[in-house]
């Protein structure tokens, strides 16, 4: 009796001992996969995401598994009302001080919800500094910008409609007055608000209103949901890689994408023209200089040119940026010495950031991936 239960302990002993410590295919798939690699691939992430192989993280990453992005359900009364006045404000020149720009002169939903330049143009052709952002994802996220400087998208709202490069009201009441012009405004006003008097707040309470019914299901989110069809080999491939071997994951995940910290990638242009030293212009704090809030990778396909200044024309490009390691900051010109701490910080790249080398074929499958977005 004593010797059957021993041999049964032994048994499942080996048994567990058989069972791979890692899951299979994590790491070790090959570079040039045969039909049956890419099946067996296919296989490993046909269940539920938290039985996919690891990701393979750095130190320090934040990782939480990727998901299907749920959906708010529709706004409904009053609330619908409030989102279609901000659709109708969103594209109304109105808002701004010369009448010829609205938010959809560089946030369109043809192009992606951002306007296909690396840098926008707004008042008096002014030339922006950063690129302007697709608006997809703003409902499902905070804080909001490059640099992370709003955290409401009520809030974030005021920023455009002032700033000189871009819709320059100088004064608010200007604005107020524009608007209190249109009758159909005020009647939507007083449908929503209970008063026709449009005020600021309800110009951004409706505007933001309106951004978040803007995201839409992938074909990403299919595929989580159950559709395994929704991504064919290649593009399942390309999420292995993601995972893994090209370290993507180590920033964006979840159901956004985004691990919602900033990070330097080496592409602050220290010391140049270009110089935008990101987070650091909203803290102050030197270590924040060159870093950016992790952007969603929700739709980017639709959402080029790429990077907080639209340097990356395609995502192949990007691809290869990122298999380098990221961007440079030069330490070799003259930097006044008050300046050094910065040129440091500036220099010194996220942790969760490590060169890699990809084959074509596995960059085409990476690329074909992030395309299912
Ligand atoms: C002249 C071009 C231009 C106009 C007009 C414009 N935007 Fe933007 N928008 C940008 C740029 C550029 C950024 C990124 C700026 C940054 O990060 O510093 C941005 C960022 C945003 C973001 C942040 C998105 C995110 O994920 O963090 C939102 C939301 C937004 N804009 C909404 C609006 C609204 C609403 C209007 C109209 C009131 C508007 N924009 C008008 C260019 C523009
Ligand atoms: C260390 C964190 C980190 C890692 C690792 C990382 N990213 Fe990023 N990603 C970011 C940050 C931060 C930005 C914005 C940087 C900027 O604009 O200066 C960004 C921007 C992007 C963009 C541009 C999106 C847009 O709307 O402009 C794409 C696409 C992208 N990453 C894809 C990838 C892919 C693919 C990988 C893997 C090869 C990867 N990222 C690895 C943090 C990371």
């Amino acid at each position: 009796m004593a010797s059957g239960i021993t041999l049964a302990v032994l048994c499942v002993v080996a048994v567990v001992m058989l069972l791979p410590s890692a899951p299979p295919l994590d790491a070790r798939f090959p570079a040039a996969p045969t039909a049956a690699d890419l099946a067996a691939l296919r296989q490993a992430y046909s269940g539920a995401p938290p039985s996919w192989p690891r990701p393979r993280l750095l130190a320090g990453a934040q990782f939480t598994e990727m998901a299907p992005l749920a959906l708010h359900a529709s706004p409904a009364g009053k609330d619908r009302d409030l989102a279609r006045l901000g659709a109708e404000l969103f594209e109304d020149p109105l808002l701004s001080a010369s009448g010829h720009f609205s938010c959809q002169s560089c946030h369109n939903r043809r192009l992606g919800w951002g306007d296909a330049l690396p840098t926008p143009f707004g008042h008096g052709r002014a030339k922006g500094k950063r690129n302007a952002q697709s608006l997809f994802t703003v409902g499902y996220k905070t804080p909001y910008f490059w640099d992370g400087r709003s955290v409401t998208l009520e809030e974030q709202a005021l920023a455009p409609l002032t700033d000189h490069r871009e819709m320059a009201n100088d004064d608010v009441a200007g604005l107020l007055a524009r608007v209190n012009a249109v009758d159909r405004y005020r009647t939507a006003s007083a449908a929503v608000t209970g008063h026709e008097d449009i005020r600021l707040d309800t110009i951004t309470a409706a505007l933001a209103a309106f951004q978040r019914t803007l995201e839409r299901p992938t074909r990403f989110d299919r595929y989580l949901t159950g559709d395994r069809r929704a991504l064919n080999d290649t593009e399942i491939w390309g999420l292995h890689l993601f995972r893994t071997k090209a370290g993507c994951a180590n920033c964006h995940s979840g159901p956004t994408l985004s691990d919602g910290r900033f990070h330097n990638l080496g592409l602050s242009f220290f010391n140049r023209t270009l110089e935008d030293l990101g987070r650091y212009g909203v803290t102050g704090a030197a270590q924040d200089a060159g870093r950016f809030l992790t952007p969603s990778l929700r739709h980017v396909a639709e959402t080029g040119p790429y990077m907080h200044n639209g340097i990356f024309p395609a995502l192949a490009g990007l691809v290869r940026f990122y298999e380098g390691g990221g961007g440079r900051v030069r330490i070799d010109r003259p930097v006044a010495p008050e300046r050094l701490a910065l040129r440091q910080a500036a220099a010194s790249k996220s942790p969760q950031l490590q060169p890699f080398a990809l084959t074509p074929a596995e960059r085409a499958a990476l690329v074909a991936y992030l395309n299912a977005l």
